[in-house]
């Protein structure tokens, strides 16, 4: 074959290469993650362990649909059958009002679920404060064989 076909062919390859490359890192999940943390509290700072929730929210209303979709959603369990939203009932104050929480397979937990309303702005996660953020303490009801039961 003609060396310039070669060349052709190499830089043919090349691109198919680099134009995936490239999409990956055009920075559109790094715009997604700064939109997400771009969500501003404004906090009114006061002496002592327990402070006031903030006064002045703002959050990408997409985000919270995407959410609220996401925590009422059974798929997230192993059998399709348990949400966020079985034991932390949002209208009922954010927990389900049982002594322990039923997951999947009518599996009992051991603990009583508490609220997840302003969960948020805990500076520790569930009831010995095993998790520091919200986004570490997601991880352990979706995990848990009694809960969720998924990876
Ligand atoms: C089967 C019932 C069950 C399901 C399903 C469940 N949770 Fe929980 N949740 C609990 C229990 C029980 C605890 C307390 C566990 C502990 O402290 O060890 C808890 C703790 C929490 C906490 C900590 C609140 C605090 O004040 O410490 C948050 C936040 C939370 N859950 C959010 C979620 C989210 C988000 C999901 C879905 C991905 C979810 N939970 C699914 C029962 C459940």
């Amino acid at each position: 074959m003609d060396k310039k076909y070669y060349v052709a062919l190499i830089c043919a390859v090349l691109v198919c290469l680099i134009v995936p490359l490239l999409k990956l890192f055009d920075g559109e999940h790094l715009k997604l993650k700064e939109e997400f943390t771009q969500t501003r509290y404004n906090f009114q700072k006061v002496y002592g362990a327990i402070q006031p929730i903030p006064t002045i929210i703002e959050i990408n209303k997409e985000w919270v649909s995407l959410g609220k979709a996401v925590f009422h959603s059974p798929l997230l369990s192993k059998d399709n059958t348990v949400s966020c939203a079985s034991c932390h009932l949002i209208d009922y104050g954010g927990d389900d009002g049982f002594p322990v929480s039923t997951g999947i397979k009518n599996r009992k937990g051991s603990r009583n679920s508490p609220t997840v309303l302003n969960a948020v702005f805990n500076f520790k996660q569930f009831w010995d404060g095993r998790a520091n953020t919200l986004e570490e303490q997601m991880l352990g009801p979706i995990h848990n064989p009694i809960e969720m039961g998924t990876t």
